[in-house]
């Protein structure tokens, strides 16, 4: 039976649990103090803060940095928190493979994210503690560990993805709808061009599965993808001024509309590359309609900057597992796919059986070309004897197997606006330069006589003097490995 947190307040005990949660009593400034505090854990990978007392804001709370470790990561599944990276994403990618499983419709009643409702002209946004998270922010962000729901005017899909929220007014959000997200897709293909507003509801505080499945990139609806992480469905609750639904437990739900035709200012704002890219520009307009929200409700805050924060973290596990699929779908044997989050989703190392020429190639085109290529422009192919996940063997690799001259491949390709490498006019255009390091050897070198050979303890000690060694380890006096 898979533990499963129906909200954030389980989860922190469970974080606590595994001393990943600092409990703050002392009050704390919203005003870039909680910001600042929420940083400092990511760039030291520390425990979750959850303050418990926020300035001017009384009765509020914020948790910082939920979900920015592998530890908590293995936390949300329910599972041993040191378990190992590939250990977390067997277990993942085992649920993910199940039947879809759907949400179920709960009464309001049952909803705590009911137990406040503010609707017309007493919604304030600034009632809220949108913190002001780096200094040099264009404005206040509410929503920076969350996700959006909307739907599809003519299937009725749901989406759910995380895309950023500044307060502009009392009434009004803005921030960027990329045209390649799956929201924006839907916003900019079909609602603007019939001049129809899209109706909205951001969810704050989700559970910590709902967030996760917020930020895959998965084809499945994401309410669907959470039933599957979650292994029974996930609880929504209807809105009330907008015909959508999200998560019954949720600690703040803002309902209204996207207008098809006003554009507002946005940003700047700290980026997942760990650098402000973005300028002040016309964005996509949030206007508010109601808020919900539980009793002492927390907001949740993930501070982008450099490595690591969640949105690195959790789209570099997802992103390069929906690589693993594409890659195995086409038959191509790979051992498998992995980035660093330290990459900020950038580079992506796929390990491959190399059964044919060009096959490093072959992965870099699919993997460019796929829906997930505009989010990162390295792919480091190495064959098989390479542990994807190991840094040193991954490092090794690509500098004593990549021919400057042949294993180097440069393409052209889609990009996002915020690779911080490009000038101002590519970012507008959404340049993709994209290249690959082929880390393999040639095929049609001779095993024995022309592959160098590999001098490491597994590979040039006979088996007997490996197990005596290992066996003796201790008793020569190093530490138990
Ligand atoms: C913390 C965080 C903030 C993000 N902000 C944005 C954003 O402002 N705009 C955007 O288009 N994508 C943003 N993304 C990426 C999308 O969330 C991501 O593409 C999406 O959730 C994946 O689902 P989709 O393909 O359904 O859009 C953000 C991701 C994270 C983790």
């Amino acid at each position: 039976m898979t533990l499963v947190f129906k909200d954030n307040r389980e989860f922190m005990k469970a974080l606590a649990a595994a001393g990943e949660l600092v409990t703050i009593e002392q009050e704390v400034d919203w005003d870039l103090e909680a910001g600042a505090i929420v940083r400092k854990v990511c760039e030291e990978k520390g425990p979750s803060p959850l303050m418990n007392k926020i300035k001017d804001y009384p009765g509020h709370r914020y948790l910082g940095a939920p979900i920015a470790t592998y530890r908590k990561l293995a936390i949300t599944m329910g599972m041993d928190p040191d378990s190992s990276i590939p250990q977390i994403a067997a277990e993942y990618v085992k649920r993910t493979n199940q039947q879809p499983i759907k949400p179920v419709l709960v009464d309001k009643k049952q909803a705590p994210c009911k137990e406040n409702i503010i609707t017309g002209k007493d919604v304030d946004l600034f009632s809220l503690p949108a913190p002001m998270v780096h200094d040099g922010d264009g404005g206040r962000y509410l929503s920076t560990w969350h996700f959006v729901t909307t739907k599809d005017p003519d299937n009725g899909d749901v989406n759910w993805g995380m895309y950023r929220q500044m307060c502009y007014d009392s009434k009004t959000m803005t921030g960027p709808l990329l045209p390649f997200s799956d929201g924006g897709k839907v916003f900019h293909g079909k609602y603007r061009p019939r001049g129809l507003a899209m109706p909205f509801a951001t969810v704050i505080g989700p559970d910590p599965l709902s967030a996760i499945a917020a930020c895959a990139p998965s084809p499945i609806p994401e309410p669907e993808y959470t039933g599957m992480l979650m292994g029974k469905p996930v609880e929504l609750v209807k809105c009330e001024t907008v015909d959508l639904e999200v998560p019954a437990h949720a600690e703040i739900v803002i309902e209204g509309e996207i207008l098809p035709d006003v554009f507002l200012e946005e940003a700047p704002f700290g980026e997942y590359t760990g650098y402000r890219t973005s300028p002040r520009d016309l964005r996509t307009v949030y206007r508010v309609k109601a808020i919900t929200y539980r009793n002492d409700p927390i907001t949740t805050i993930s501070n982008m900057g450099v490595p690591t924060d969640e949105g690195q973290l959790l789209r570099s596990f997802s992103l390069c597992l929906e690589m693993d699929t594409l890659l195995r779908s086409q038959g191509i044997p790979i051992t498998g796919a992995f980035m660093w989050p330290e990459s900020t989703h950038h580079l992506v190392v796929i390990g491959v059986k190399t059964i044919y020429s060009n096959i490093a190639a072959q992965i870099a085109q699919l993997v460019f070309g796929s829906k997930l290529g505009p989010w990162f422009h390295m792919v480091v192919v190495v064959d098989d004897q390479t542990d994807i996940y190991n840094y040193n063997e991954v490092i090794h690799a690509l500098t004593t197997k990549c021919h400057p001259k042949k294993g180097i491949h440069i393409y052209e390709g889609a990009g996002t606006p915020l690779y911080p490498f490009l000038n101002f006019e590519e970012r507008l255009k959404m340049a993709g330069p994209k290249v690959l390091f082929d880390c393999t050897f040639p095929i049609d070198w001779d095993p024995l006589s022309e592959v160098p050979r590999l001098v490491s303890f597994k590979t040039v000690y006979p088996q007997e003097i490996q197990e005596k060694v290992l066996a003796n380890w201790e008793k020569y006096g190093f530490k138990a490995r």
